[in-house]
């Protein structure tokens, strides 16, 4: 169906490298807080004011450690068998960035100032502000501040704030708190937002102040984590210390008096430290490591951390970097949406990327198959690193994933949960949850686009094998040989598409589960010719590797005759349509207004399925076959997920609608900055993020990763007079750019490399550049 209207809510000015707020908008606190996000895989830390909330305006502060995560018991009104039994919640901690300044007591704040603005440097991640105040007694001060969450240093973010007295010269009072007892938020009645307060989730071990320091450790309930949180002030000469309390528990205050004179800036800087452990008995060790590391970076200064931090982000923009022509609006959003995966993915192997990234409470930070059916084919093309981190994190939970299958009644191979953190399955609604076995194969498939992409079989020998092996065998426990059909079939899964549940042969887990199993095949093949220990340990045997062979060539894949389609799955077509005439707009989305068995029995689709396919399989579809399906299913698809768009817009490129490609790519490009969805108050939509770039990549620009290289098939509407990007593949860095006319392809660096245009070969040596007509490609 056509995508629903949206109130356009542009809380933030439309630049190129900048989000800006021009004023003070109370109404759009909460939605600049997720906007104005700090991160770097590790720290997140949402745009919240030093000062806080002005009583009475929505706010969310959020200060997160990604991988890091407190535990509760799921409570069911009727439990059963198997069902999950905990739920992991993305650890919030003591908000460091707190600082409020007073003269003559009174508080400065945001909301009474005369003059106030902050600026996300998206080219550099510095969020800065500029704010002018008036006293009640009349005494002007201006306050200016940069903030960063260092990609340098993973456990540290830091404020630089400078103070003028404008027209008098006198004392300001600042405090500055590290508060671990500020409140969590919650909504009521959306399944899509997490119900996080702090003070659930830690257990106050120590705080104290030492030296110069404020220190806070805290045990994650329910969970084996501990984590340190450390403040330190540099300030200047004529700062001193009036008073520090510790007597609240989870606050430590600070309160400091500045001289100011007339007209001269002054400047002070605050550091905050995070880290932690798995080794809840190692509070001493974890506090001494918090207080060393506060110490190096004391040492190093502001300008220097600040220095090695935008060194990163001038690297990640030379390879990561995208160029929209003739649209400022989208060019924006695509820096936003690249600035923002750059933020939230994890990259110590230990962290994965939730689906909010770490911006908000959305989901209680669970990671799904977002990461890899969206993100990971992203990173592997533009961050190979990251990319791979990812996946070492999803193989470090094989075991867990492997006792899941056990619970599961199945006696080998490897279940991934659909929500999680730390490994253990956290779906309370096993329908729309642990249902969706595709987990596994999205995972597969993520091992695969990296694999393609990087060339790197050692991480396949190391870890990739491994999980494809695992999760394989699942397969052949889940599903059957039907003597009915004479084919492979899996029932009783959900597919994507989760405005249906519990369905028999969903064809894209049919379809990506012969993809899975015969990319193994060859996997297996390869480790077979040079010996590898690892089948042998894995206990392989041939008579497995011929049901394998058979599964695949037997798959079952619904299709109807009749209508010529893919059917979604065996009982789809014959659903009663959905009244999308007598719904109106206000119902959407549908599972905020209709009982899940209401939407079940009905043909209306939530989210890309048979498309999404139709996508993942390539070429193996033929495109008359592809126009058909998704001239039948989208017309049904709400689009209520957010992982939709894009995925609609790259199917409609390739099957020639370059207008609809371009309306479901604005759509996705600019979900989180226009709010499209209406809920980027409780973090960014990190899939549909990444789902943007590849509807420009693999939509306008028809990229397709093969075994025999990098396939491009470009076409840009006529909305989009020109794109670039730079895709890093197999050690090499590349550049292409377009117009309505012509595609270049430019080896910025690395070995030559042979690259299809149109089908057609061309070789690129290191600094060479070569240019295609593009209507050859039609
Ligand atoms: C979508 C899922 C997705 C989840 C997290 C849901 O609304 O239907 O496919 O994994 O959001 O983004």
């Amino acid at each position: 169906m056509s995508l629903q209207p949206h109130a356009a809510v542009r809380p933030l000015t439309t630049e190129p490298w900048t989000l800006t707020d021009s004023h003070y908008q109370p109404q759009h606190l909460l939605l600049q807080e997720t906007l104005l996000s700090l991160g770097n895989g590790y720290i997140g830390s949402r745009g919240t004011l030093e000062e806080g909330a002005a009583e009475g305006t929505a706010s969310c502060e959020g200060t997160y450690l990604n991988g890091v995560y407190s535990s509760e018991p799921i409570h069911y009104g009727e439990s059963a068998y198997g069902f999950a039994k905990h739920n992991h919640k993305m650890l919030q901690v003591a908000n460091g960035k707190q600082l409020k300044l007073s003269i003559d007591g009174e508080a400065l704040h945001a909301k009474t100032a005369v003059k106030h603005t902050r600026q996300l440097d998206l080219q550099y991640g510095v969020l800065s502000r500029h704010t002018e105040w008036h006293s009640q007694s009349g005494k002007q001060l201006r306050l200016q501040s940069r903030r960063f969450v260092s990609q340098a240093n993973p456990h540290l973010l830091a404020i630089e704030l400078t103070l003028t007295a404008v027209n008098f010269s006198g004392e300001v009072v600042l405090q500055s708190d590290l508060d671990a007892a500020y409140p969590g938020f919650y909504k009521k009645d959306d399944p899509r937002v997490g119900e996080m307060s702090i003070a659930d989730s830690l257990t106050l071990l120590r705080q104290q102040f030492s030296d110069d320091n404020s220190l806070m450790l805290h045990r994650a309930r329910g969970a084996h984590f501990i984590v340190a949180a450390a403040t330190s002030h540099l300030l200047p000469d004529s700062a001193s210390l009036l008073a520090q309390d510790n007597t609240t528990a989870n606050i430590l205050s600070q309160q400091f008096a500045l001289k100011l004179v007339q007209g001269e800036a002054q400047t002070l800087y605050k550091l905050v430290i995070y880290c932690h452990s798995t080794d809840i008995e190692a509070g001493d060790t974890l506090s001494q490591q918090a207080l060393s590391l506060l110490s190096s970076a004391r040492q190093q200064g502001f300008n220097q951390l600040l220095s090695e931090h935008q060194l990163w982000w001038q690297q990640y923009w030379q390879q990561a970097d995208v160029g929209i022509e003739g649209d400022v609006a989208l060019q924006q959003a695509m820096r936003f949406n690249l600035f923002s995966l750059a933020q939230s993915a994890g990259r110590n192997g230990q962290s994965n990327i939730g689906a909010k990234g770490l911006t908000g409470p959305g989901y209680d930070g669970h990671y799904f198959w977002d990461t890899e059916i969206y993100v990971v084919p992203v990173l592997s093309l533009i961050q190979p690193q990251i990319a791979r981190a990812l996946l070492s994190q999803r193989y470090s939970q094989l075991d867990a994933a492997r006792q899941r299958a056990r619970q599961m009644s199945h006696s080998q191979g490897a279940l991934y949960p659909w929500r999680t953190i730390g490994g253990e399955e956290c779906s309370a609604y096993f329908p729309a949850g642990t249902a969706q076995y595709h987990i596994n194969a999205a995972i597969a498939y993520a091992i695969r686009s990296y694999y393609l992409a990087s060339d790197d079989w050692s991480f396949m020998q190391q870890m990739g094998a491994e999980m494809l092996v695992e999760t394989a065998r699942l397969w052949l426990q889940l599903g059957f040989f039907s003597a009915r059909s004479g084919k492979f079939e899996i029932h009783m899964v959900t597919g994507p598409d989760e405005y249906s549940a519990l369905v028999n042969n969903n064809f894209y887990t049919n379809a990506m589960v012969q993809l899975q199993l015969r990319f193994t095949l060859q996997i297996v093949a390869k480790l077979q010719a040079e010996q590898h220990p690892l089948l042998l340990q894995l206990g392989v045997t041939d008579a497995e590797l011929r049901q394998w062979q058979q599964a695949a060539d037997s798959m079952y894949l619904p299709f109807d005759d009749k209508l010529q389609i893919h059917a979604q799955d065996d009982n789809f077509l014959s659903r009663k349509p959905w009244d999308f005439a007598n719904t109106p707009t206000d119902k959407y989305p549908l599972l905020l207004h209709y009982h899940p068995l209401v939407i079940y029995r009905h043909q209306v689709l939530k989210q890309a399925d048979v498309v999404l396919a139709l996508l993942l399989l390539d070429d193996a579809i033929p495109q008359a076959q592809k126009q058909r399906d998704l001239a039948y299913y989208e017309p049904l698809t709400t689009h209520d997920s957010s992982l939709s768009s894009c995925i609609h817009s790259i199917v409609f490129a390739e099957t020639g609608d370059t207008a609809r490609a371009h309306e479901f790519f604005g759509d996705s490009a600019r979900m989180d900055l226009d709010n499209h969805h209406g809920n980027t108050e409780v973090g960014v939509h990190i899939a549909c993020m990444a789902g943007s770039w590849l509807s420009l990549v693999m939509g306008f620009a028809g990229v397709r990763s093969r075994a025999d290289g990098l396939h491009f098939n470009p076409q840009l509407p006529a909305q989009l007079p020109g794109l670039c990007f730079r895709l890093n593949y197999r050690g090499r860095l590349l550049q292409f750019s377009a117009d309505q006319q012509q595609a270049s392809y430019t080896l910025v660096s690395g070995e030559p490399l042979t690259l299809f245009h149109c089908a057609q070969a061309l070789t690129l040596n290191e600094g060479e550049t070569l240019s295609r007509v593009i209507g050859e490609c039609l």
